[in-house]
């Protein structure tokens, strides 16, 4: 396969609209999930994406208003993946913005998904947001399981190849289909690209259901591009073992990161290790939290 030429942007500003933790002596609402407002400049052309909507939408709402940040200027919407707390609030929001958007996903996204931890629930999409109702409220779905071009410079990451070897083992969620009960592999789980002029790529993702080192290899991979300059979002080291944290973290600096912004699942102890190897590479995502990353 012939990489994608995805073009280069000038600057990307992400403002964490809602995360789990709400920051040290914070006006702003944490809330268990992620939402992130990225803006993009690339020459003249200035673009807003929301990477995912949170559980719900009240407390992006509320700290959107404290940051002064008007939703109705949002041009459109990834979904990362499936859970409801990455996508509960999507026609909150579609309702809010009261216009046609594009709301970008795989396609596999509506499948019901449960987990047992720690009682059996659905954790999937909520069962409002079918094709028909965010249609209804001028969500304008586009479904790929393919790399999707966004913008100059932008592209999402499509599904992504499962190729290390101590990634992916999952989280213990199932689907039924048929009356059979299945391991969820999460297939739909995509990140953003961004090429940032001589820095290289950044990736934002939602929860790295995919490995986050997975989500990098692949995102080299389609694009032909080796300098990866950082990663942003959801990190899910939660539950992992001090092995794969630490084999995380050496993939990581073998690429020669120069930012990691982790947040939502990430979990103390990877937080805690993650802060330690990258110093001041290291930033903690918190509600309200503003990253600005301009060109050489
Ligand atoms: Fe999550
Ligand atoms: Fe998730």
């Amino acid at each position: 396969m012939n990489p994608i030429k995805i073009g280069e942007v000038d600057k990307v500003t992400i403002t964490t609209l809602v995360d789990d933790n709400s920051g040290f002596n914070s006006q702003f609402l944490g809330h268990h999930g992620l939402s992130l407002l990225i803006e993009i400049t690339s020459g003249d052309i200035r673009k807003k994406i929301l990477l995912d909507t949170g559980q719900s939408e009240k407390a992006i709402l509320f700290n959107s208003r404290h940051l002064n940040i008007d939703l109705n200027t949002i041009d459109m919407i990834i979904l990362s993946h499936c859970h409801y707390d990455h996508t509960g609030g999507l026609i909150g929001i579609l309702k809010e913005i009261g216009r046609e958007i594009p709301v970008i996903a795989h396609p596999a996204i509506f499948r019901q998904t449960y987990s047992v931890d720690p009682y059996l629930r659905s954790i999937g999409m909520p069962l409002e947001n079918t094709k028909e109702n965010i249609r209804q409220h001028g969500g304008h779905l586009l479904l790929t399981d393919k790399p999707l071009n966004i913008m100059k410079g932008v592209i999402s990451t499509g599904e992504v190849e499962r190729s290390t070897d101590f990634e992916n083992k999952g989280i213990n969620t199932f689907n039924i289909k048929e009356n059979r009960i299945s391991h969820d592999d999460l297939i739909d789980d995509l990140s953003i690209i961004i090429n940032i002029r001589n820095k290289g790529i950044l990736v934002i993702s939602g929860c790295s259901h995919a490995g986050i080192i997975n989500i990098l290899k692949h995102t080299v991979k389609i694009t032909g591009i080796k300098d990866v300059y950082g990663v942003v979002g959801g990190l899910h080291l939660l539950n992992s073992s001090d092995l794969i944290i630490d084999k995380t973290i050496e993939s990581l600096s073998n690429m020669n990161i120069q930012l990691v912004a982790a947040g939502h699942c990430t979990g103390l102890n990877g937080q805690y290790k993650l802060s330690k190897a990258f110093d001041k590479g290291y930033q903690m995502l918190h509600s309200g939290k503003k990253l600005e990353i301009t060109s050489k």
